[in-house]
């Protein structure tokens, strides 16, 4: 059927295929049934309708379920919940009548300043990849294509458009390509995305080692690579280099390098009409996996389902319950789970308590039906029986990082004087039998956005003393920090009794959060990367190779990203990857390795005993 939809093609009919022409779309070809290939974000749910530039249509009918975001997914360890995960994704993209949801996104953390770390998952190739496989196996039983991305190696925000990354083959082939190769392989993930920045002098999107070598001829992969907005830079490299849809656009469609000036250059002769075939091959690949292709005199085709509810109350329990089992439990003496009955008071103190996130950090924003805040799922846990002290704290963050580029317009809520915030917090916590403080980073300002890194790990808005002026007027402090990983802690972690990381949970996240609080839920998350106690620690700022130098940054750790390096180096983090307590103690005995039937390469099976 490709082959037979191939021949019946104008050449200007094949090159409409291959570019954008609208901001989440390509043009169809009605006249033979060929409907347009609709795409949204993103990795933690359908997002809101959009238009050229992203511009926000405000429309009232395209709220999603926004889940707990895929950092978190990770500290769960759990595959099932990633394929549920997925989906929920994919079910709501289908409502939506989306082919293509861009996600997810599996770049690894290479430093704990990554604006997009919290819409990764983490440090450990492997974790990534067993979660990456189940998500897009969960999304794409549902009809609609996984768009996994960026291919590869985006794991720096900061000159994203431009960086040079050097990576040896063997870091790049063992820690930044396997969740890739997992997705093409395993999941038979239909399309892939090409990052933005280059990788050993070759942009992402026009890369043939990546593309054409080692995507396409090594891997086998036959769906369709998608350009990231705007990150094509060359029509000859574009052409030949496999980059199959350009998206973005350079003022008018049909002025991008695979529009009008791919078509004279195959009117030319400049390029073979091969290399445009396989590109438009690889486009009817996914729509009638798709099952998109129909016969053109019936109605036009679409790939939404019967309409129901968007963000079913099923959809949202699923978010409940990874945003549950993401909490990372990092500290209890014995102050956690509270007990209501022997409480009267609770101050809540910080920012995040009132804080709303899914609707930040750049594409990956969501536009949820509602967000249960910390304070409001604390406030529906106790149903009214206990008396809730509020205080604000500190001023949240904006405008601090290292920022070259924002996609979203920011409201800057005008600062309030710090030192009455902290005086204010002060009484409150002194007042109360307990306080739980909820701080951490947010999506303003260069946190945990797109288009910006952090520009150090400490933690914004004076909350280092905040929390030890609170911590002094009642040592009963529960500190609850959200955000998109690692913060410094040294200030205060001694002599706070218990902490815990939130990531950002979702639509959900407050009741979340209040079900582990008070111990209806039992903590189990653990990292899925490494705290260090500085960022002067991490392998990338040891060596002095981010954010780089005269546009170029060169992977000078190699192999040793995350715990490897820790490990390896002997470097004491703050709390390890993998770390994670919870409201149970356990113990191991008795380890015993049993080598498998045959002498060599085969698995080894780990036995031990576990008290509970
Ligand atoms: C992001 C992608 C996203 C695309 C479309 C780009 O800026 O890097 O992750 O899918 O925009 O919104």
């Amino acid at each position: 059927r490709v082959e037979d939809l191939l021949s019946r093609l104008t050449l200007e009919e094949k090159v409409s295929l291959v570019h954008a022409n609208a901001h989440f779309s390509t043009a169809g070809v009605p006249r033979l049934g060929i409907p347009d290939l609709k795409m949204d974000d993103g990795p933690l749910g359908v997002r809101e309708e959009v238009g050229e530039h992203g511009v926000i249509l405000n429309h009232k009918d395209d709220f999603a379920t926004a889940m707990p975001g895929t950092l978190g997914l990770a500290a769960t360890w759990d595959v099932d919940l990633a394929k549920a995960y997925g989906t929920v994704i994919g079910q709501e993209a289908k409502q939506r009548g989306k082919d293509i949801m861009l996600g997810p996104a599996v770049n690894i953390q290479r430093t704990p300043l990554c604006g997009r770390n919290f819409e990764y998952m983490g440090e450990d190739p492997f974790l990534t990849s067993r979660m990456t496989v189940n998500y897009i196996e969960g999304e794409q039983a549902q009809g609609v294509s996984s768009c996994v991305k960026h291919f590869a190696a985006n794991s720096q925000e900061y000159q994203r458009g431009s960086i040079n990354e050097i990576i040896d083959e063997r870091a790049l082939r063992e820690i930044y390509l396997p969740a890739f190769r997992a997705a093409v392989q395993e999941a038979e993930v239909m399309t892939v995305m090409g990052a933005y920045n280059q990788i050993n002098g070759q942009h992402c999107c026009e890369n043939e080692r990546l593309l054409n070598e080692i995507l396409k001829n090594e891997w086998g992969f036959k769906g369709a690579v998608i350009s990231d907005w705007g990150g094509v830079h060359h029509t000859d490299l574009a052409a030949l280099n496999g980059m199959d849809i350009e998206m973005g656009t350079r003022g008018a469609y049909a002025g991008n390098y695979l529009a009008n000036p791919f078509l004279e250059g195959l009117k030319s002769g400049k390029f073979p009409v091969s290399v445009l075939d396989d590109k438009v091959r690889r486009h009817f690949h996914v729509m009638f996996k798709l099952n998109l292709i129909h016969d053109p005199s019936a109605p036009p085709a679409t790939n939404a389902a019967p309409p129901t509810l968007l963000s079913t109350r099923a959809h949202q329990e699923i978010a409940l319950k990874i945003a549950e089992e993401s909490l990372v439990l990092l500290k209890n003496q014995n102050l956690l789970p509270l007990d209501p009955a022997q409480t009267k008071s609770i101050a809540i103190i910080g920012a995040n308590a009132t804080a709303k996130f899914a609707h930040g950090g750049g594409s990956a924003m969501i536009k949820p039906p509602y967000e249960i805040t910390a304070l409001e799922g604390i406030s529906n846990r106790l149903g009214g029986n206990m008396k809730l002290i509020y205080a604000q704290g500190y001023n949240p963050p904006v405008g601090s990082g290292r920022v070259d580029f924002r996609p979203e317009p920011e409201e800057t809520p005008a600062p309030l004087n710090p030192s009455n915030l902290m005086a204010e917090a002060v009484a409150a916590a002194k007042s109360a039998d307990v306080v739980i403080y909820v701080g951490g980073l947010n999506h303003k300002g260069g946190y945990d956005t797109e288009g910006a890194d952090r520009k150090d790990i400490k933690l914004p808005g004076g909350q280092d003393e905040l929390i030890q002026k609170i911590v002094q007027a009642n040592p009963r402090t529960v500190v609850v920090l959200m955000g998109g990983g690692a913060v410094e802690m040294d200030a205060w972690l001694a002599r706070v009794p218990a902490v815990l990381y939130t990531w950002y949970p979702g639509l959900e996240g407050g009741n979340a959060l209040a079900h582990v609080l008070f111990g209806d839920v039992n903590p189990s998350g653990k990292l899925p990367c490494t705290f260090p106690k500085r960022l002067a620690d991490s392998p990338a700022h040891a060596l002095h190779t981010y954010p780089g130098t005269n546009g170029t940054v060169v992977y000078k750790e190699g192999l040793l990203v995350g715990y490897r390096w820790f490990d390896t180096k002997k470097i004491k983090p703050l709390f390890p990857f993998g770390y994670g307590l919870s409201y149970t103690t356990f113990k191991y005995s008795n380890l015993n390795l049993v080598p498998g039937p045959e002498a060599l390469g085969a698995p080894v099976t780990v036995e031990f005993e576990l008290a509970n």
